[in-house]
């Protein structure tokens, strides 16, 4: 029987809560995945230390020790390679993924964004929503493709917006969805019931 699990690096630049949701899914007995190694471009970020101090190997990985991002994204390649990576989990990550990294590997990046996409892709997601009026945000795990969230979308899960919600109760409430559909998502995908079909991803049941 082929016990192997699906290997997973996660890509982060910050708090790392949404690693930390990965993590503890990925180490129930019946898990089907494992964090292989965290890399993260800022030496600072919380979820890089948190994951050392799990026993996950960490690599911070400085953009401007490279002389283009095409170098910087090469020795993640190697990096992926060397771990034998299946999937790849961007769990807020600062970085815009150029052709380099995507083209190695199609179909095998995928991103958490806290809105509904397409609605209020980029920076402040939450904040976007607020100053729309908008009366439900969420969050999106979808494919990443080369624009900024705008790759097949996955799953999506959605959130009231309360009339005094700030940028923060509004994330706070966004985050706990973030947590659980992202393992959902990653559950699926090395269940192989994953499609992408064009511009669209099908759950097959
Ligand atoms: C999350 O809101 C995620 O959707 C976005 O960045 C944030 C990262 O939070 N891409 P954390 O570092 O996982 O706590």
């Amino acid at each position: 029987m082929n016990t192997r699990k699906g290997k997973i690096a996660i890509l982060l630049s910050g708090r790392g809560s949404n690693f930390e949701a990965i993590y503890k899914n990925s180490i129930r007995k019946d898990s089907l995945f494992e964090i292989a190694v965290v890399v993260s471009d800022k030496s600072k970020a919380k979820g890089l230390k948190t994951a050392g101090d799990l026993g996950i190997p960490t690599h911070f990985i400085r953009p401007r020790d490279f002389s283009s991002k095409d170098e910087y994204e090469k020795n993640l390649i190697e990096l992926f390679e060397t771990f034998k990576i299946d999937l790849i989990c961007l769990a807020g990550f600062m970085r815009i993924i150029s052709p380099t990294l995507i083209k190695k590997f199609p179909g095998r990046i995928i991103n958490i964004h806290p809105s509904l996409l397409p609605l209020f892709p980029g920076l402040h997601a939450q904040k976007q929503a607020l100053e729309a009026g908008a009366e439900i945000s969420g969050c999106t795990v979808h494919f990443v493709d080369e624009g900024v969230d705008s790759g097949p979308v996955i799953m999506q899960a959605s959130v009231g917006i309360e009339k005094d919600d700030s940028e923060e109760s509004l994330s706070t409430r966004i985050l706990i969805e973030e947590h659980r559909i992202y393992s959902e998502v990653i559950k699926l995908f090395f269940l192989n019931k994953l499609k992408i079909d064009g511009r669209t991803v099908k759950i097959l049941t």
